[in-house]
């Protein structure tokens, strides 16, 4: 690609980018079609993945109509917790293996998508938990080979999780998120219904639609793919390969439509078009990243979320302390751009400029400020909270985070510049609050 700079050849380093999408179908009824979608993966007996909250709602219904039509065996598992943890990952699993089913379809948020992936995958091929959880954390072992079929319905417009080879998780015996990340675990297909976020409340369309927003800046800004050394077997290159030329266009088109949409997605409930092109800028963000891979914001937030205690957000279950992870990320985001701006400063320029930042009379200097002040302007709108501190942390909490986010090495390395744990100590220190 020596046509921009951006990805010039470095000798002895990668030369070829991947781009492995999920098939995807988007638009208005789309779940009507969730039976014969099945039926040509021929598949007659399937699990269907959900929470007890989603399993409830229309279009849910419309869903399962859809398979009844088909002639379909449907079994649901409505236990997916929102926030996933490694043991409500392993009663998914249990459900799963026992069951013996020829294809998943999940129907949920990310985190019920990112469960069916591991009933998937260790239904599939049984193995301890710990086996391919993300070393050093577990013990990092790739996934064998391909999985069952597994048809993606997401609900909310955030975590693209229909479109990435990554599950998240909180694990609960070393207090942090991790997750597992394979290619194989990328859903065969995705349907898109657009009209699913009109019930969403508020907050929940915030803290997505800030996932989806960091999704493309990380996604945008993450290490050129030409920096990585060139490995001997293209098998083994990584999913997170670092930005490439595809990747760039699903995160341009995510940060126009971010900063077009996601204020109004949030502030205005019945503002249909604007809830609905978050849903698109969620799957194009989901597509870009699940290529090129996220950084900092995301290694920073699986402590945040993961340390969390006595923190209940308005709009989702009340039954355990959680933050969820599109809040928790954010939190950081700002601090975060204004420390790699320098590194690839015309990108966080750009960024700033898509998102609808005012840059006249700017320079590349002030890309960092630029990108940092407008997203904390955009948190500010929607009522998001005011750094980590508004989730609940303090100083004395720096040195915990700081050696957890440290551990996210996969996410790290994936940053435009080299990232010591003296480094995430200050950002966190400069994350705490912003106004
Ligand atoms: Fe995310």
């Amino acid at each position: 690609m020596a046509c921009c700079h951006y990805f010039s050849e470095i000798e002895g380093n990668e030369t070829v980018f991947s781009v492995d999408a999920t098939a995807i179908s988007c638009g208005h009824g789309v779940l009507k079609e969730l039976g014969h979608e099945i039926k040509s993966l021929r598949l007659s007996r399937v699990a269907i993945f959900t929470d007890a909250h989603v399993s409830k709602l229309w279009f849910f219904e419309e869903a399962l109509a859809s398979c009844k039509l088909a002639g379909i065996d449907v079994t649901i598992f409505d236990e997916s917790r929102v926030e996933p943890s490694d043991r409500s990952m392993m009663n998914a699993i249990k459900f799963a293996q026992e069951g013996q089913f020829e294809g998943f379809v999940s129907i949920g948020g990310g985190s019920v998508i990112d469960t069916c992936k591991l009933a998937n995958l260790y239904s599939s091929y049984p193995a301890d938990f710990e086996d391919y959880v993300n070393a050093p954390l577990g013990k990092g072992i790739p996934v064998p080979g391909s999985l069952k079929p597994h048809i993606a319905c997401p609900t909310t417009a955030g975590t693209g999780s229909e479109c990435t080879g990554i599950a998240v998780f909180d694990l609960i015996s070393q207090n942090v998120k991790t997750g597992i990340a394979s290619k194989y675990l990328k859903p065969s297909r995705a349907l898109i219904e657009p009209a699913v976020t009109q019930t969403l409340p508020s907050s929940v369309v915030a803290c997505s639609g800030f996932d989806v927003l960091s999704h493309a800046l990380e996604s945008y800004t993450a290490s050129p793919f030409t920096n990585r050394s060139k490995l001997d077997n293209p098998g083994l290159r990584p999913l997170s390969q670092g930005s490439n030329p595809w990747s760039d266009m699903g995160c341009r088109e995510a940060l126009r439509l971010s900063g077009l949409y996601l204020e109004r997605a949030v502030n205005d409930e019945n503002d249909q078009e604007a809830r609905e092109n978050m849903m698109f800028a969620a799957t194009l963000a989901g597509i870009a990243f699940g290529n090129s891979g996220v950084h900092i914001p995301h290694a920073m937030s699986y402590s945040v979320a993961g340390m969390i205690k006595d923190f209940n957000p308005v709009g989702y279950p009340s039954d355990h302390a959680m933050c969820p992870h599109g809040m928790s990320v954010i939190v950081n985001a700002p601090a975060v751009f204004r420390f790699t701006a320098e590194h690839c400063p015309q990108r966080h320029f750009q960024a700033a400029e898509l998102l609808g930042a005012d840059v006249a009379g700017a320079n590349e200097e002030d890309s960092g400020e630029l990108l940092a002040n407008k997203i904390s302007n955009m948190m500010k709108k929607t009522g998001m909270p005011n750094g980590v501190s508004g989730v609940g942390y303090a100083q004395a909490h720096v040195g915990e985070l700081a050696n957890g986010a440290f551990a996210q090495q996969r996410l790290l390395s994936n940053a435009p510049c080299d990232v010591k744990e003296s480094d995430l100590k200050l950002l966190y220190q400069q994350a705490m609050s912003y106004w």
